[in-house]
């Protein structure tokens, strides 16, 4: 347990439980052909990580930042950073690995924005889902578990660039996200990375 941690939703055991089903289904869904997993940074690299030792056929990896820009009714600008570079994902199959699917936003625009770059196909595979909080019209392929509309950390999960270490994933205390918040009563909304 952690002081920050209002309470443990999936401890380490449930979270390896988790992982194997999932890796199971993954393994099934590519078996006989080539594909690369794509792991969006930073909170997606601890599940892929763990995730990919548990995939028994062949895989590649590679690994995206996304970040937003822009606040209000904008339309929020999307950078993209690739590793290795994008041309090396065109003509692949890719399974984006993400943390956690939120509002869905961050999710769907790397698909859209990975199709129009020329990958062969895109799926997507999520730690969490939380589908309370959709905003727009998205499903993972793949995900570990659900979870109710609390903000949560650990398991590369942070608030502030913190808490991505803890090996179990909690619920934050309230006065933690409060604290930087003065006012708010409503859990921080990310701004998708
Ligand atoms: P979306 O675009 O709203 O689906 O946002 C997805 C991103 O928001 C994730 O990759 C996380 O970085 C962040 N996020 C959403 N909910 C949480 C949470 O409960 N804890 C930590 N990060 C979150
Ligand atoms: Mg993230």
């Amino acid at each position: 347990m952690h002081e920050d941690v209002e309470r443990i939703l999936f401890n380490e055991q449930q979270i390896v439980a988790g992982i194997d089903r999932v890796a199971e289904e993954v393994t099934r869904a590519y078996r006989g052909r080539d594909f690369t997993v794509v792991s969006v940074l930073k909170g997606a690299c601890i599940f892929a990580s763990d995730l990919i030792r548990r995939i028994p056929i062949p895989l590649e990896l590679a690994f995206v930042s996304a970040s937003s820009y822009g606040a209000g009714t904008q339309a929020r600008e999307l950078v993209l950073n690739f590793f290795p570079a994008e041309s090396e994902l065109a003509g692949r199959n890719l399974l984006l690995v993400d943390d956690i699917l939120d509002t869905g936003r961050t999710l769907s625009r790397l698909v859209d924005e990975l199709v129009q770059r020329g990958a062969a196909e895109v799926r997507t595979c999520v730690f969490l889902d939380k589908p309370a909080r959709r905003a727009v019209d998205f499903h993972a392929d793949f995900r570990a578990f659900e979870v109710d509309d609390l903000f949560v950390v650990g398991y590369g999960l942070d608030f502030a660039g913190r808490y991505r270490n803890l090996p179990f994933v909690g619920a934050l205390k309230q006065e933690c996200w409060s604290r930087s918040r003065p006012g708010t009563r409503s859990p921080p909304r990310s701004d998708g990375v």
